[in-house]
């Protein structure tokens, strides 16, 4: 073999492997095969092709009011504090990462349903890992319920795009869809990874983890717009590593920022509230008493800072001025 022809061979396999060839062929939307634990076929495949092709007017020019760049965004943070337990070299998403199995619910199975109503192209799945039974990977495998759900969001979305929708929707209605989606999705995913949680978690991780899923169970109450502005608020206060089993107290986290540690705090006391369920279900009866108000509801979504860092807080302000009737 001519040296030229074995350099010319080893560039193509070069290309053929790198992330830019993915990216690159996707463009004409032409990857028909993908392993949905690669994290770049999540992130620059499922995610990327859901939001480009949810593209409504509602959501701006840019698209960046589109709600799935919340989802996407975590999963960015997922990887990048290594939840996901992926390296340099490696992209796949461990079996045994709760965060990733989690994820699968909040980005392939809406992708099966944006496919049910051509938004997005068929894609088949082919996993690494063995026995996976539990990640459905055809539309019919999945929940009947939860499916429904993320039909709802993305049977809208495709009847607006092919003007057949006689009703306008407003940003904030889609969005509260799309919360449904989330909100099915954590029920289902909590408990088919119950194991997973239980078996490979530290215990601070474990607390982190119960008191973000009741933390997003507040943020859908309040229908918390997750586009692309308020999410990147997000990233300067969530944690940039797992915690481990040091991190007990979160203020005292050495390596922490100040708004690390009072986010980080903030979850644990989500986490402490919704251990005891009479007080949990006082605490969300009253949030739900709150947004059912349209005007506090916009005044806690438009103070989304604040919210975020000092929720206890925000929330007795919105209370009292609900009393005082100035909401
Ligand atoms: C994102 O949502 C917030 C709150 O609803 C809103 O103020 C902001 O303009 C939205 N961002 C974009 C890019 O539409
Ligand atoms: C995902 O995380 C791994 C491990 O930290 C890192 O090497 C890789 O660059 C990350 N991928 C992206 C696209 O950020
Ligand atoms: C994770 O993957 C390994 C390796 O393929 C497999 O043996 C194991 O059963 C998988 N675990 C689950 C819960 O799917
Ligand atoms: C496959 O996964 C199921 C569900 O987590 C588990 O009950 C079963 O033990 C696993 N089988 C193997 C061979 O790992
Ligand atoms: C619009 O909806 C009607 C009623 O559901 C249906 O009969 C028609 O085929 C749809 N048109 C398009 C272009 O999807
Ligand atoms: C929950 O909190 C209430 C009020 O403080 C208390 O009476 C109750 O015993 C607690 N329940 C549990 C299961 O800890
Ligand atoms: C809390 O609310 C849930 C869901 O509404 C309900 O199933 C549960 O019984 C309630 N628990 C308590 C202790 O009130």
């Amino acid at each position: 073999m001519k040296l030229n022809t074995f350099f010319l061979i080893i560039i193509f396999i070069k290309l053929v492997n790198s992330n830019e060839y993915i990216y690159g062929a996707d463009n004409k939307n032409d990857i028909k095969v993908i392993d949905p634990f690669n994290y770049d076929s999540r992130e620059n495949i499922i995610f990327k092709r859901i939001i480009d092709n949810t593209h409504l007017d509602v959501f701006g020019d840019d698209n960046m009011n589109n709600p799935f760049h919340g989802l996407q965004f975590l999963l960015i943070w997922q990887n990048q504090t290594g939840r996901l337990y992926t390296s340099k070299n490696d992209p796949i998403i461990k079996n045994y990462s709760w965060w990733g199995c989690m994820n699968y619910y909040f980005s392939v199975v809406p992708y099966l349903s944006a496919n049910k109503f051509n938004l997005v192209p068929h894609l088949d799945f082919k996993f690494t890992f063995k026995n996976n039974s539990l990640f459905c990977s055809k539309y019919e495998e999945c929940d009947k319920r939860m499916m429904k759900i993320w039909d709802d969001y993305f049977g809208t979305i495709s009847k607006i795009k092919n003007n057949n929708e006689t009703k306008s929707y407003s940003a904030e209605e889609l969005l509260s869809k799309m919360w449904r989606g989330h909100q099915i999705g954590v029920e289902m995913g909590s408990k088919a990874f119950k194991q997973i949680h239980e078996n490979s978690l530290s215990k601070p991780e474990m607390i982190l983890s119960n008191g973000w899923l009741a933390f997003v169970e507040f943020l859908l109450t309040l229908n918390l717009n997750t586009n692309k502005t308020n999410i990147f608020s997000l990233q300067k206060s969530l944690p940039h590593r797992v915690l481990n089993d040091n991190d007990i107290y979160p203020p005292s986290i050495k390596d922490f920022t100040y708004d690390q540690k009072t986010f980080t705090s903030m979850i644990y006391t989500m986490h402490y509230i919704s251990i005891n369920k009479t007080i949990y279900n006082i605490t969300l009866k009253f949030l739900q008493m709150v947004s059912s108000n349209e005007n506090c509801r916009l005044l806690i979504n438009n103070n989304i800072n604040s919210f975020l860092n000092f929720p206890f807080s925000s929330i007795l302000i919105v209370l009292i001025k609900i009393i005082t009737n100035t909401c």
